[in-house]
C-alpha cells in the first residue's frame, strides 16, 4: 500500500513506518495519522511480521502535531473526535496494538513527537537526538502522553521542568532519565533499530505478547496486582509449544525453532 505522507515497507520479518514531510518536520497531519493507524493495523495483522520500526528522518523524527491542522480547531470538535486517541487516529492503533513497536529516533522528537515515541515501547535514539514537550508555548499542553508517560518515564522533577517551561533535552540527559535504551551514531540509527526489531520478531510471538502486556500492566498495577498478573503470565508460557522448544534447544545446545505456538 502506498501512502503520502509516510512510506510503509518490510524488512524481512519486521515492519518498517517511515514519516515523510520533510518540509514540515514530519508534523503529525491528521493525514499522516490516519495513515500511520492503517500501516500499524496491516502489520499488526500479517502474521509474518513480527515487530515494528517507526522512524523519521536524519533532522527529525516528528515536531510535533500539525500546528496548522490544529490551528482552527474547536473543543467541541476535539472532544467528539477523541482526539488524539479516536479510533480512525494512528495513535489508537500505536496504543492498542500488541507486537512491539520501537520508535527511531534522530533529531527533534517534539510534543506529539515525542508524545509518539513514548507510546512505542522502546526508543533507540541517534546521537542528535532531542526531546520535548514545547506545547505550553502555543498556549496548550500536551494531550497525548506528555504529562503522564513522560512523568511515569523520567519522574516528576523533570517531566515539570520540560512540560512547564517547554524546553529541550539531548539525548545524554534523555538516556540518563531513562526514557532511550540505546544511544548510537546518526548513520547506524535505522540499522541497528531493525537489528533489535528483528532479534524481537524471532521470539516466541505469544511470549513477546505476554512480556510487552507484563511490562505495561506495572503502569497501571500495585505491585501486588503487577506481580500477581507476571506469575500468572510466566505460567501460561509452560502452556506454550515455544518454551517447550526454548528450553529444550538449551538442553541440547543449539538454536530454538520457534512456531509461535
Ligand atoms: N506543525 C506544523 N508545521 C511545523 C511544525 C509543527 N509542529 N514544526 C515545524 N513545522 C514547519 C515550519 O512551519 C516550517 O515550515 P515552513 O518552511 O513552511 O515555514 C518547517 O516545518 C521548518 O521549520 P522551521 O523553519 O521552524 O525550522 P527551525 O529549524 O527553525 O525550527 C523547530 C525547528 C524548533 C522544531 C520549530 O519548527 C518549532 O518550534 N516547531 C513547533 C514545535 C512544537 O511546538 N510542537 C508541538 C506541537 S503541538 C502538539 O504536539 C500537541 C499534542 O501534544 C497532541
Amino acid at each position: 500500500m502506498t501512502y503520502e505522507n509516510i512510506l510503509a515497507e518490510t524488512r524481512g520479518k519486521v515492519g518498517l513506518v517511515t514519516l515523510n514531510r520533510p518540509k514540515a518536520l514530519n508534523a503529525l497531519s491528521l493525514a499522516m495519522m490516519r495513515e500511520i493507524g492503517k500501516a500499524l493495523d496491516a502489520f499488526e495483522q500479517d502474521d509474518a511480521i513480527g515487530a515494528v520500526v517507526m522512524t523519521g528522518s536524519d533532522r527529525a523524527f516528528a515536531a510535533g502535531a500539525d500546528i496548522r491542522d490544529l490551528q482552527e480547531k474547536e473543543f467541541m470538535h476535539l472532544f467528539l473526535a477523541d482526539f488524539p486517541h479516536g479510533p480512525t487516529e494512528g495513535w489508537h492503533s500505536l496504543n492498542t496494538m500488541r507486537k512491539p513497536v520501537i520508535a527511531a529516533v534522530a533529531g527533534l522528537a517534539l510534543g506529539g513527537g515525542c508524545e509518539m515515541a513514548m507510546a512505542c515501547d522502546m526508543i533507540i535514539a541517534a546521537e542528535n537526538a532531542r526531546f520535548g514537550q514545547p506545547e505550553i508555548k502555543l498556549g496548550t499542553m500536551p494531550g497525548a502522553g506528555g504529562t503522564q508517560r513522560l512523568t511515569r518515564t523520567i519522574g516528576k522533577a523533570k517531566a515539570m521542568d520540560l512540560c512547564l517551561t517547554g524546553r529541550m533535552m539531548d539525548v545524554q540527559e534523555a538516556e540518563r532519565s531513562g526514557l532511550v535504551s540505546r544511544i548510537v551514531p546518526v548513520a547506524e540509527l535505522l540499522d541497528e533499530a531493525l537489528k533489535v526489531a528483528d532479534t524481537i520478531a524471532n521470539m516466541s510471538r505469544p511470549v513477546v505478547y505476554l512480556v510487552k502486556e507484563a511490562v505495561n500492566v506495572s503502569f497501571s498495577s500495585t505491585l501486588q496486582e503487577g506481580l500477581r498478573f507476571e506469575s500468572r503470565a510466566f505460567h501460561s508460557t509452560f502452556a506454550t509449544e515455544d518454551r517447550r522448544e526454548g528450553m529444550a534447544a538449551f538442553v541440547e545446545k543449539r538454536e530454538p525453532q520457534f512456531k509461535h505456538r
